[in-house]
């Protein structure tokens, strides 16, 4: 058996680019088969593998079957020869000998292609497989996804598959993934693409099919405590605290629901927006399962067209854009640092300082870092030379914690800066929920859509100097008694509801 594969090996290495072909495909598909093994033996667990043995591996395995026949014809054309004489040259008498069933010869290329065929159906089976899995989605063309894989990475959920949000399920979800993917391979390879990627994403699937899978409406009921610390600029970098209850129910009525009453079964929220940036709102619609129909009409924005096909129903993303690439914003990225403890509170100026190591943006990760370690390391160098000794290590820790910061967030490649994507889950510069809840957009009788400070969330602190203080008593003297009292009202009526 031995002695006839390596005669057959032999006879078709007829040249130079032959014997390349079958050191090629010979090669790759012991390779594959040895990382395969060990993938299935537990051995091998790391992701990154799988662009070696599903995409390198067969890849090479193709071009030496292509190089075999090239190098034949390649022979046959320079030396002029039959093929019957090529062959007689490069096999011996018993194996081209014709017998009930073809020559040795023939039947070795049958099994040969046979074993091809399978071979190569199961790696294209797994390499399917494998480009579902985020390691290929986030890093086969590595610059362009850079900065969504290092926030998904960080994310919430950096353990569901981009494909759970990005294609759905169904042939239809497939087929269009795919012929998207195959156009952004287009765009890539002749650099046509647009950096940063443009947001919203039209494309993306409706919500129903990806985030419903794993959370449901019904699901949302009761509020949800979110404290958020804001450090000073001073020296000790004091603490400010903010604490929401965020009213997240979701339900079917205006009045008796919270924050997620805009997916509530019985409601269909539509929108229509200036170029379909979903940015600043033309007219906002309230559907009723019963039939009834509110809508809101931005009053600054009357004598705007809009597309009829531009019209979007609202889901999930609308609130939720960014759900897994969450880019932070400089200030409230250190402040969660020194909360974590990440970044040594003690540290004085700390907050002030980290944030104006970050802040600017440089051509490359490497600058970046050192221009953030001569940053942090000349200040407290200059003005408290005694810590590089008793604290030098907060100092290191705080270099790499910020380095580390800057690398997630600013992707220089990608044109990817501070800022570049906004996040609409809150209400920063007027934007995420104030782009419906604002003065301009008024139903027929020029009635707002509410926005009062309570309606989606309690304030029991709002950069105070503790947690819950407007739930402490307060004297009519003080500055915020008015809000001490009615926030305390609220929360009280709201909790026991
Ligand atoms: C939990 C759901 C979810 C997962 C998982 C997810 N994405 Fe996204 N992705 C989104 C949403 C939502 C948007 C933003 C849509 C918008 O702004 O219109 C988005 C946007 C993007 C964009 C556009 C640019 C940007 O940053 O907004 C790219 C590219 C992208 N995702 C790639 C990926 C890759 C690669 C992975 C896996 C490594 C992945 N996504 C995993 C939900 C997800
Ligand atoms: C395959 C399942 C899956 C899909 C699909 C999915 N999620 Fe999630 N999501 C999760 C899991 C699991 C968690 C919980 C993570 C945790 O508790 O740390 C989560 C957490 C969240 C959170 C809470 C984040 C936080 O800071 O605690 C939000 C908001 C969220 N998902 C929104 C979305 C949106 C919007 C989509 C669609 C674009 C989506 N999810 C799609 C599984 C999924
Ligand atoms: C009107 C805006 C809006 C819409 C639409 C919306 N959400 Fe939310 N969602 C929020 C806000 C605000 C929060 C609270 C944010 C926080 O925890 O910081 C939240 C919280 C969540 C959480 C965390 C809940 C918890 O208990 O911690 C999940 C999960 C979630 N949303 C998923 C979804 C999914 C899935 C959809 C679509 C079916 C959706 N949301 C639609 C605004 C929205
Ligand atoms: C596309 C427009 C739009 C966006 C964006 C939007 N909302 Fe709304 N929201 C509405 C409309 C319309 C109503 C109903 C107003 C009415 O009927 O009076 C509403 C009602 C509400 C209600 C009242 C529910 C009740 O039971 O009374 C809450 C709470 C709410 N929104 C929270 C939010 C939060 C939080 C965000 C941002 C994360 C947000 N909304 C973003 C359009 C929007
Ligand atoms: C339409 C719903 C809505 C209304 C109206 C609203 N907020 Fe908010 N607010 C939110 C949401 C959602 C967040 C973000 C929660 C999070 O970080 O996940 C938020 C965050 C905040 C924060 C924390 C910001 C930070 O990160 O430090 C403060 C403070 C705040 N709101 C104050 C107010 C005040 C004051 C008003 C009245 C003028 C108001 N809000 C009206 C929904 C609303």
């Amino acid at each position: 058996m031995k002695k006839k594969y390596l005669n057959f090996i032999r006879g078709v290495s007829i040249n130079k680019i032959g014997f390349t072909g079958v050191v090629l495909t010979t090669s790759s598909f012991v390779a594959m088969i040895f990382l395969e093994l060990l993938r299935i033996a537990g051995v091998l667990t790391n992701a990154y593998i799988g662009l070696i043995t599903y995409l390198l591996l067969p890849t090479l395995f193709v071009i030496g079957l292509v190089f075999i026949p090239f190098g034949w014809f390649k022979y046959k054309k320079e030396s002029g020869k039959t093929a019957k004489e090529l062959l007689d040259r490069q096999f011996t008498v018993e194996e081209l000998e014709k017998n009930k069933l073809g020559s040795t010869l023939t039947r070795t290329v049958l099994i040969f292609t046979l074993v091809n065929v399978l071979f190569l159906s199961i790696a294209s089976m797994r390499m399917l497989q494998f480009m579902d899995e985020p390691v290929f989605c986030g890093t086969a063309c590595h610059s362009v996804m850079g900065p969504e894989w290092a926030t998904y990475q960080v994310s919430p959920h950096s353990r569901v598959a981009c494909v759970s949000c990005h294609v759905g399920e169904g042939v239809g979800a497939l087929i269009d993934s795919k012929l998207n993917g195959t156009w952004q391979m287009i765009s890539v390879t002749f650099n046509l693409l647009e950096r940063p990627i443009p947001t919203p994403v039209h494309q993306l699937r409706p919500s129903r099919e990806t985030c419903e899978k794993c959370h449901w409406p019904e699901k949302f009921y009761g509020s949800k405590i979110k404290s958020i610390v804001h450090y000073s600029t001073d020296e000790i970098s004091s603490p400010k605290y903010t604490t929401l209850v965020l009213k997240i129910d979701s339900g079917e009525e205006v009045g008796k629901s919270g924050i997620h009453w805009h997916i509530g079964k019985s409601n269909q929220i539509r929108y229509a927006s200036i170029e379909d940036e979903r940015e600043e709102m033309l007219w906002v619609e309230v559907l009723k399962n019963n039939g009834t129909v509110k809508r809101f009409i931005n009053k600054k924005h009357t004598d705007i067209e809009y597309n009829y096909k531009d019209v979007r129903i609202m889901d999930c993303v609308d609130c939720h854009n960014r759900a897994t690439h969450i880019y932070e914003d400089p200030i409230d990225a250190v402040d969660k640092r020194i909360r974590k403890g990440l970044i040594d509170h003690s540290l004085p100026f700390v907050k002030r300082e980290a944030v104006g190591a970050i802040i600017s943006s440089f051509t490359t990760a490497d600058l970046a870092n050192q221009i953030i370690q001569n940053h942090i390391l000349s200040f407290y160098r200059e003005n408290y030379p005694n810590l590089l000794g008793t604290k030098g290590e907060s100092i290191d820790k705080a270099i790499s914690t910020l380095q580390n910061v800057y690398n997630t967030n600013i992707h220089y490649g990608m044109n990817v800066d501070w800022g570049v994507y906004p996040n609409f889950l809150g209400h920063k510069n007027g934007s995420g929920c104030f782009r419906c809840h604002n003065k301009d957009l008024v139903d027929e009788i020029s009635t707002p859509i509410k926005s009062d400070c309570t309606m989606c969330h309690s304030i029991l602190a709002n950069d105070s100097p503790q947690p819950f203080t407007y739930l402490k008593n307060a004297t009519n003297e003080n500055r915020d008694s008015a809000m001490h009292v009615y926030l305390k009202n609220e929360f009280l009526e709201y909790s026991i509801k």
